[in-house]
């Protein structure tokens, strides 16, 4: 199987995973990057069963709503049942690190609202310790070169990603090399450097649920 059917297999699993656990009529989280993009696909089907979405990016919202999905502003949603989205690494624990496309601050406002966050992976994405992809951070512009400076003593080399704005309006700092032995501790440190909106470490709260693609079939973790 390609990464793709990969992605497309799991993507279908998620939406038989809301379709079975998100009641009628509910919102339903969508997350960002090619495997959430199956998943809205895979979603569109069943759109009147549902009251709408959320989306924790504009490329998600713009796809939604090409599909006809109804997206509502997350500050009219009291209670998300279910998020959906993808993962750069997950490790057994279900922490993972995103970013990859550079939504990580609503992804990770999205995943705070919701009961239960479902990952959806390829078999690739599944690490021991996280940490060879590199840590994105997001970043206010005029606190760049400090936040890089203070996640160099942390031991990581952050890297500008070039030409890169997110919907906030902020920059990203992707961090290399960084020991991530204890993603929740982590998580908290980096935070609470002044000039940091948010990092890709999604420790403090992690998926619930992964379904992972392998070639013999997708696998269910959690
Ligand atoms: C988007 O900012 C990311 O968090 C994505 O969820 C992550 O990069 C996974 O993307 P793919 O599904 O494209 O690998």
């Amino acid at each position: 199987m390609t990464q793709d059917e990969l992605k497309q297999a799991v993507a279908q699993a998620a939406a038989d995973y809301v379709a079975a656990n998100a009641p009628a009529g509910s919102i339903i989280g969508v997350g960002t990057g090619s495997t959430a993009n199956f998943f809205i696909d895979a979603l569109a089907p069943l759109k009147d069963r549902y009251r709408g979405a959320v989306a924790s990016s504009e490329a998600t919202r713009r796809r939604l709503e090409g599909h006809g999905f109804p997206v509502l502003d997350l500050n009219d949603v009291e209670h998300i049942p279910v998020y959906v989205d993808g993962a750069d690494e997950i490790d057994a624990g279900l922490n993972m690190i995103k970013g990859g496309g550079g939504a990580l601050t609503r992804e990770k406002i999205v995943a705070a609202v919701a009961g239960t966050f479902v990952c959806i992976a390829d078999g690739s994405k599944l690490v021991d310790t996280m940490g060879k992809f590199p840590l994105p951070v997001e970043v206010i512009p005029m606190a760049c070169a400090h936040v890089a400076r203070e996640l160099t003593k942390l031991g990581g080399t952050p890297v500008l990603r070039a030409g890169f704005v997110t919907d906030n309006g902020n920059l990203i700092l992707d961090v290399k090399g960084l020991a991530i032995t204890d993603p929740k501790g982590l998580e908290a440190r980096i935070n609470q450097i002044v000039g940091v909106v948010t990092n890709g470490l999604f420790a403090v709260r992690p998926a619930d649920v992964l379904l992972l693609g392998t070639a013999e079939g997708v696998r269910r973790i959690g």
